[in-house]
């Protein structure tokens, strides 16, 4: 795994999104994996500042999100259909059909879930998955427990988690309890991960995620069995890493660098 620490929220987004590009520039078609909440959006606004004044291309990619609140129909604005097209869908040109989130109104949540693996296998897995943790250590909805092989399905939010999102709602009442999400078996198939995190209420949640044992009360420590995951973090979010030292020498001195 490696660990990018970067000043600022500023700093991690733009190097967070340096990475999504030189994927897109390798491979235009590519399949990218997507996230919700408010540590990505930096990331996004510097795509579509890429799309807008670098002509970055958008126009052969594939999205597939990680997850959705059940019950919120795309209109809702919490929902994560809501929050993909505000934030970042209606300002680049991936064309409609090619954007896929798990949808929090089906009526046959196992069929919808199966048919949603299969969609990722058929258009040839995604290149690159963007991930943010929950400060319980949860990636997209894979709560505290998830098994680190599980499959995209319908999950209970532990409270937790209701509480953190609690702040986006009328009322905590309002909170969904139920979501579907890519499991962590879907998120490690993924060729290249990316996490995202920033602020000191993440430091606790990355600590346990990168260098405590590999674990399914923490379902982000799961990265530590990619062979292809990186961490991007702002000082907040890193605080609590023993080991920062040594990322930041790694980071000076990646192969190929004059010697610092
Ligand atoms: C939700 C999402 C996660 C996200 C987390 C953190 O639980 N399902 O994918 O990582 O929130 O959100 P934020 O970035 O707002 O802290």
């Amino acid at each position: 795994m490696e660990v990018i620490i970067c000043p600022t929220y500023a700093d991690m987004s733009r190097a967070a999104a340096r990475e999504v590009a030189n994927v897109l520039y390798a491979k235009p078609n590519a399949v990218l994996g997507m996230a919700t909440g408010s540590t990505p959006l930096g990331l996004y606004q510097e795509l579509v500042r890429m799309h807008r004044e670098e002509g970055l291309d958008f126009s052969q990619v594939t999205t597939f999100n990680l997850d959705e609140y059940v019950g919120l129909s795309p209109q809702h604005e919490q929902s994560y259909h809501f929050f993909m097209h505000e934030n970042f869908f209606k300002h680049v040109n991936i064309p409609p059909q090619n954007v896929y989130i798990p949808s929090g109104t089906t009526n046959n949540y196992k069929a919808f879930c199966e048919w949603y693996e299969r969609r990722i296998k058929e258009v040839g897995g995604i290149d690159i998955q963007i991930l943010g943790i929950g400060s319980d250590g949860h990636i997209a909805f894979n709560e505290p427990g998830s098994s680190l092989m599980s499959r995209t399905r319908l999950k209970t939010l532990a409270k937790p988690t209701i509480d953190d999102n609690a702040r986006f709602f009328a009322q905590r009442e309002d909170v969904p309890i139920y979501a579907i999400t890519m499991g962590v078996g879907t998120i490690l198939e993924a060729r290249e991960l990316i996490l995202l995190a920033n602020g000191k209420k993440k430091a606790h949640a990355v600590a346990e995620a990168v260098e405590g044992p590999v674990t399914s009360m923490i379902t982000a420590s799961a990265l530590q069995l990619h062979p292809a995951a990186t961490v991007f973090l702002d000082t907040e979010a890193a605080a609590e890493l023993k080991m920062r030292d040594y990322y930041q020498w790694i980071q000076k001195n990646k192969p190929g660098a004059p010697r610092t």
